[in-house]
């Protein structure tokens, strides 16, 4: 069963997914890692980020595993590395690559065939898995999303300000959902949560609650499966 969340940065998809996954015993797959590792890889080789042909030829010769919550780009830990600043911001123009995109929703399709697998990214209910039994579609206020990602920078001791980081955010917003290809748009058959007055605990337990409703079981059969 494959399980789609999608939505802006800082709604929460990556921390509700990977608790969502866990409450249901599925794996994992954070798309948007795929994305940043690629950005580190081109930045590293002073690629134009325009230059599709470059892109191409790159991202072909990559190698991208996701063991746990680590990133591995070429066997090379680069965990740390994708979450800088300049990635994060960089990340949107690789991720408007149709070269890039068609290479990772390939390598995502088949890492995730015949498996139980919650898939986290901006079109994994639109684009890579339109037949997925669940899809969500997560947002938030954009100051309540800014509020967020500043607390969990400051916790890795990035000193940036709240209007820096909302300015990227709403920059990176605009481009996701205004590429040609793959645009951040819910699917028409994605439940739309906004998690602004949301705890997390309340995100998770209603998508749990709305997979094990899809599933036929009932909270009380589902905790005993
Ligand atoms: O989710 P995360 O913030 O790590 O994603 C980094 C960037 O990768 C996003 O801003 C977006 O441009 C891109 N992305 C995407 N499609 C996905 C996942 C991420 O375009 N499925």
């Amino acid at each position: 069963m494959i399980i789609t969340i999608d939505g802006p940065a800082g709604a929460g998809k990556s921390t509700a997914a990977k608790l969502v996954a866990r409450r249901l015993g599925f794996e994992f797959l954070d798309t948007g890692a795929m994305y940043r590792a690629v950005t580190v890889a081109a930045l590293r080789a002073g690629i134009d980020l325009q230059d599709q042909g470059a892109l191409a030829k790159l991202v072909e010769s990559l190698r991208i595993e996701l063991p746990g919550d680590r990133v591995l780009l070429n066997g090379e830990d680069v965990s740390v590395e994708i979450r800088a600043p300049q990635i994060t911001a960089a990340s949107a123009s690789i991720a408007g690559s149709p070269a890039v995109r068609q290479r990772l929703v390939e390598w995502q399709r088949r890492i995730a065939a015949g498996r139980d697998m919650v898939c986290e990214g901006r079109d994994q209910g639109t684009v890579v898995f339109p037949q997925a039994e669940c899809k969500f579609f997560l947002s938030a206020d954009p100051k309540e999303r800014a509020r967020r990602r500043l607390r969990e920078l400051k916790a890795r001791g990035d000193n940036t300000t709240f209007q820096e980081v909302l300015e990227a955010q709403e920059a990176r917003d605009a481009r996701d959902a205004a590429r040609d290809i793959a645009p951040m748009v819910p699917a028409a058959d994605a439940i739309v949560l906004d998690t602004t007055d949301l705890t997390l605990d309340d995100v998770v337990a209603r998508m749990v609650q709305e997979v094990w409703r899809r599933q036929g079981k009932s909270g009380e059969q589902a905790s005993h499966s």
